[in-house]
């Protein structure tokens, strides 16, 4: 029983050992110190493949590999010994296609030259090793084709150097660099070399490709930097790439300039703006090459001369790029003019781009159709203007601060921070029109999109909340007219608006910090509803906006029907007050009712409208109440017009009718006595609630109250 246990054990022992422990091979001769397999040691026998997993030594001492005939392949593999291959460990190896070293994650210096005169190397393998500095290829000398360069998973190396790859192969390349620590690749790293393939994808901390990497170099065809943070590609040495892969290469926010793209056939991006830029870009150039094709048959089947093919190039190239100027020589390279049956004889294959432009990201400029663009500038320069005004008259009055005042300055403000978001909206517009796509990642990923997104948020929802405010206090002022200890008193007035900041700062705030986005649309609205607390989001949003209207119409219901009251002082004039109220509603109704309805539709993810016509709603109706706020609630009501008729008047103007207010005591609330002496309205005996109305912020149940 004993017995078998142990032998069990002892099978179980040695079977492991045979999977991790060294055996020498025997073309080699082993020692606890070095390892020597060269032509010496190997005449006899002739290996093939010569496999060193789990060697114990340290360093792989120089010439430890050198001349051996018959072997192809060496492999070094799952050592936690070696550190070091020193100078020509691999030396003059005639017959060797393969070397691959893995897995020894304490290698951490190979020497220079250590791959030395390898004429028949195609694949060479450095993965997963604790090096630091790149290693030197460049006494490699390699005459195959197609070779094959494995550098990967070594974590701690940093950069590529200049002239990494001279001498390795004078052959294309294929160099597959991924998984690394690399930060940067510096300038002429690819010096002397023809890259057929170059795969840089996952170095998650590759920040910078020099401008000048691909200087002294052909190629690369195929070049993936996917999983990068690269934020930028060199603006030349691009020229003959045909296959770009950029998957999730969140930094790459711009691509270079698409005429050092030009060979481009396929890309696979991390943003579909991308897509549409280089699709809007190949298809104006392919038009311009169709056109010239249709006009000049006769060039395709005879063998056209250069010169005739230039003079074709150089009147075509002058519409043949549309981001940014372009010489003859930069858009239709020398390569082109060999080749001029690729070029112009036959149909150029189109150039795939995914991801495809989705509904939130249409291919078109920020202001979409040019009517939005001529409008969005009145409709925010008006805005803007109006509510500067209202600001400067409120601020510059040396009236006692009342309530309506107060709410007026919230308002005011508010409406303001919706002005400012159109014009940072319209003046993007404006810079990018033609070629958004270009900047549409930059702009709506960046800072001034989180802002303007921000604005529009805070300033709508603080408009509403101090709307409803008003409303609200309008409302309360009018059931409590002669009850003054019932009155809305300043200090809850700012209590209420400081709830109010707060809520709306906070609502603002959220797409800042995940909840939702700016970044989704061009517009920069929170129209992210991907997860459901986004979602959540959103619909609170809405359902607030929704609540504040239904708040505002009630308010003005209620004041109606105790205006028509018959114990309602001056009822005579409903429907002058009816008249106004529907106006004010009416705005309201115009500005929510169309963005809220479509809003709430696509919250729930059954959108009734595209982006595109979305933008004509966001336009023309969303700042409806900010410009027409100013006007409705202070620019046409009596009380302003005397704020600023002083205001003006200490500026020098309007003298003579400032100078009337002044006498009427400035600041009164006696409506009755300003409004006979504007004279302009027939009910002088004034029912109060008219007053109130047309003369807000100035309550006119107030005289009572505050007679100066
Ligand atoms: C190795 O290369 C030599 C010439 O360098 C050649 O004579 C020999 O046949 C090759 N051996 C094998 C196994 O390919
Ligand atoms: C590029 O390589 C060539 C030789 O291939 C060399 O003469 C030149 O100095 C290198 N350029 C730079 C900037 O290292
Ligand atoms: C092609 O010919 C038409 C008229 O025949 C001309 O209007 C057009 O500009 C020509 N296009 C090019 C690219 O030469």
């Amino acid at each position: 029983m004993w017995r078998s246990a142990l032998l069990l054990v002892f099978l179980l022992l040695t079977s492991f050992c045979c999977g991790v422990c060294f055996e020498c091979p025997e073309i080699c001769r082993c020692s606890q110190k070095s390892i020597t397999c060269n032509s010496a040691t190997g005449s006899q026998k002739s290996l093939s493949r010569l496999v060193l997993n789990y060697i114990s030594v340290k360093t792989i001492s120089s010439r430890s590999f050198d001349g051996l005939k018959g072997v192809r392949r060496i492999e070094i593999a799952q050592s936690s010994s070696v550190e070091t291959i020193e100078s020509e460990a691999f030396n003059n190896l005639p017959n060797v296609s393969e070397i691959s070293i893995q897995n020894t994650r304490n290698l951490v210096h190979i020497q220079q030259r250590a791959f030395n005169q390898l004429p028949k190397l195609r694949y060479l393998s450095i993965s997963n090793t604790g090096i630091s500095v790149f290693p030197d290829l460049t006494s490699i000398f390699s005459l195959e084709a197609h070779f094959i360069l494995d550098i990967c998973d070594n974590l701690n190396l940093r950069s590529v150097p200049s002239n990494a790859f001279t001498g390795m192969t004078s052959e294309y390349a294929t160099m597959n660099l991924f998984n690394n620590g690399f930060q940067e690749i510096e300038s002429h790293a690819f010096n002397g070399t023809k890259i057929d393939k170059l795969v840089l994808k996952n170095s998650r901390d590759l920040r910078v490709v020099h401008e000048d990497a691909f200087k002294g170099a052909l190629g690369p065809t195929v070049l993936d930097v996917s999983s990068t943070a690269l934020e930028t590609l060199p603006s030349h040495g691009l020229e003959s790439v045909l296959m770009l892969t950029a998957r999730s290469a969140f930094a790459l926010k711009k691509l270079p300039p698409l005429k050092s793209l030009k060979s481009l056939r396929e890309a696979q991006l991390t943003f579909p703006s991308h897509c549409c830029a280089l699709i809007n870009w190949d298809n104006s150039r392919d038009g311009s090459v169709n056109s010239a094709l249709r006009n000049r048959s006769s060039y395709c089947g005879d063998n056209s001369s250069p010169a005739d093919l230039s003079a074709i190039s150089s009147d075509d190239s002058l519409e043949s790029d549309v981001i940014g100027s372009s010489s003859v020589e930069d858009t239709f390279g020398s390569i082109d003019f060999h080749y001029p049956d690729l070029d112009l004889c036959q149909q150029r294959q189109a150039l795939q781009c995914s991801p495809e432009a989705d509904a939130f990201n249409p291919c078109e400029d920020i202001a979409g159709f040019s009517f939005l663009r001529v409008a969005i500038w009145f409709i925010n320069i008006l805005a803007i203007a109006g509510n500067l005004v209202v600001l400067l008259v409120l601020f510059t009055s040396r009236c006692k601060l009342t309530v309506p005042r107060f709410l007026m300055c919230h308002l005011a403000f508010a409406d303001l921070c919706i002005g400012i978001y159109l014009l940072m909206i319209a003046t993007v517009d404006l810079r990018t029109r033609g070629h958004y796509s270009h900047h549409a990642i930059e702009w709506q990923t960046g800072a001034g999109c989180d802002i303007a997104g921000f604005l529009s948020v805070f300033g709508g929802e603080l408009s509403i909340y101090t709307l409803s405010t008003i409303t609200v206090e309008r409302w309360h002022t009018i059931t409590h007219a002669l009850r003054l200890e019932r009155r809305l008193g300043l200090s809850q007035a700012s209590l209420i608006m400081t709830i109010g900041w707060l809520l709306c700062l906070a609502m603002a705030l959220l797409p800042l910090i995940g909840v939702s986005s700016y970044s989704k649309v061009s517009m920069c609205l929170p129209m992210d509803i991907e997860t459901p607390l986004s979602q959540a989001y959103v619909i609170l949003l809405l359902l607030f906006n929704v609540g504040a209207f239904l708040v505002i119409c009630g308010c003005y219901v209620c004041i109606y029907s105790a205006v028509r009251n018959p114990e309602f002082p001056g009822r005579a004039a409903d429907a002058k007050i009816a008249k106004r109220m529907a106006v004010l509603i009416f705005t309201d109704f115009l500005c929510m009712a169309p963005i809220s309805f479509f809003a709430i539709s696509a919250a729930f993810k059954v959108p009734l409208i595209t982006v595109t016509n979305s933008k004509i709603l966001l336009v023309l109706f969303y700042p409806i109440n900010s410009c027409a706020n100013p006007f409705l609630y202070a620019i046409f009501t009596r009380a302003f017009r005397k704020d600023a008729c002083i205001l003006l008047s200490s500026m020098g103007c309007c003298q003579s009718k400032a100078n009337l207010y002044r006498m009427k005591t400035y600041c009164s609330e006696n409506i009755n006595r300003s409004k006979s002496s504007s004279g302009s309205n027939a009910n002088s005996k004034g029912p109060r609630a008219v007053m109130w109305m047309s003369s807000f912020p100035q309550l006119t149940p107030r005289p009572h109250i505050q007679r100066v």
